[in-house]
């Protein structure tokens, strides 16, 4: 069979995973699929820029979108970050033009999610995501092909690493806010703008996504009451840990008769709780159905955890796999009805 071509927007942290992954994984990976995945172009911003990578036999473009559009790719892969252009543009571009895409953007899925699926079911192409939430955990593929069975009413957890790594750091080594974002920024666990990070926004980009796959709902970011991790100072950890809680930011949705409750916030969370042992860079994402529950934990973000994602996805569309981005043709989700938030005495609790 044909070499899979990928294009590919992005050299980053998880960019050049991505590169290191498939030149270790080629033969297991065409074994596997029946494809050989080949990286024949790339996008980034500084050509001349060491990425530790051989490029040389791949077709350089300074212009994402025109790889997009123009590349001999078979599939277009975005890790550039960003909600809007060049990312949404050379996003559209590829589904415009058929070609499958697999990107790790919750930001841009978060505001442009459902006109990208719908882009992506008049072409037949594939939007693949599996990397835009909790890392290297495969809660998308386990929410859409997975779950079919059950109804689904809470899905939760604990999902950017950057906040998790901070707050465990502080928590046992006593260390500052400041110290432990710049060692999970030097690690390449933070976004560019780590403000998403801390803030809560990129937590809540995930809780949007996982909302739609979960609950058949349309993707909804504004609807997410969020609250980040900021203000929190090591006083408060240790007061917390006094009391027999570990404070996590949690993000949560919850199906209730008024709608879909969603909320982003620290949580204080009962120490002997299986959540409260999630430490570092570690995401743990549960799944409350009727017929199942199960918590999946695992590296939450970094380049090799993320890379295996995209990999994931570049496999699945090597097999011809084109699933509905959202479980569900775009046209189908429901508007989400916003239900309100429960506060409940003495603070956050996940139930
Ligand atoms: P990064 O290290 O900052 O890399 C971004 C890459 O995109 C760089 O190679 C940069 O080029 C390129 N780029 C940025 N703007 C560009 C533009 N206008 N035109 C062309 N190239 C451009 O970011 P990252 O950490 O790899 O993250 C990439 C994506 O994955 C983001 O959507 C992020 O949210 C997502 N993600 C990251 C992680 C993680 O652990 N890092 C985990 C899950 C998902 P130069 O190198 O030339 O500057
Ligand atoms: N900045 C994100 C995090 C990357 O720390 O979780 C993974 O999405």
């Amino acid at each position: 069979m044909s070499d899979l071509k990928v294009g590919l927007a992005g050299l980053g942290t998880v960019g050049a995973g991505v590169l290191r992954m498939l030149a270790r994984q080629e033969a297991e990976i065409a074994a596997r699929t029946g494809r050989r995945i080949k990286v024949v172009a790339v996008a980034a911003r500084d050509r001349a820029k060491d990425r530790g990578v051989d490029l040389s036999q791949v077709a350089w473009f300074d212009d994402p979108v025109a790889l997009a559009r123009e590349g001999e790719i078979d599939v277009f892969v975005e890790l550039m970050g960003g909600e809007g252009d060049p990312a949404k543009a050379a996003v559209a571009a590829a589904l415009d033009a058929g070609r499958s895409v697999v990107t790790a953007n919750k930001a841009l899925l978060a505001r442009c999610g459902v006109e990208l699926a719908r882009r992506a079911e008049a072409t037949g192409a594939a939007l693949l995501f599996e990397a835009a939430v909790a890392g290297g955990i495969p809660v998308v593929k386990t929410l859409r092909e997975a779950m079919e069975g059950n109804r689904l009413f809470r899905v939760s957890g604990i999902l950017n690493g950057t906040c998790n790594y901070i707050l465990t750091r502080m928590a046992d080594e006593k260390l500052s806010f400041a110290v432990c974002l710049s060692e999970a920024q030097r690690l390449g666990y933070a976004e560019a703008d780590p403000t998403f990070d801390i803030d809560g926004y990129d937590t809540a980009h995930k809780l949007a996504l996982l909302t739609s796959l979960a609950f058949g709902t349309k993707v909804d970011a504004e609807a997410i009451y969020v609250e980040g991790i900021r203000q929190l100072t090591l006083e408060d950890l240790e007061a917390a840990d006094d009391l027999g809680y570990k404070v996590k930011l949690l993000g949560v949705a919850v199906r209730t008769d008024a709608g879909i409750e969603q909320r982003v916030h620290p949580t204080m969370v009962p120490k002997h709780w299986p959540l409260a042992q999630v430490s570092g860079v570690t995401n743990a994402v549960a799944l409350d159905g009727d017929a199942v529950d199960l918590t999946l934990v695992g590296p939450g973000a970094g380049g090799d955890a993320t890379a295996s994602a995209v990999v994931a996805d570049l496999a699945e569309v090597a097999r011809g796999a084109r699933p509905f981005a959202f479980g569900m043709p775009a046209d189908l989700l429901l508007p989400a009805e916003r239900a309100p938030m429960q506060r409940h005495e003495g603070g956050y609790y996940i139930r």
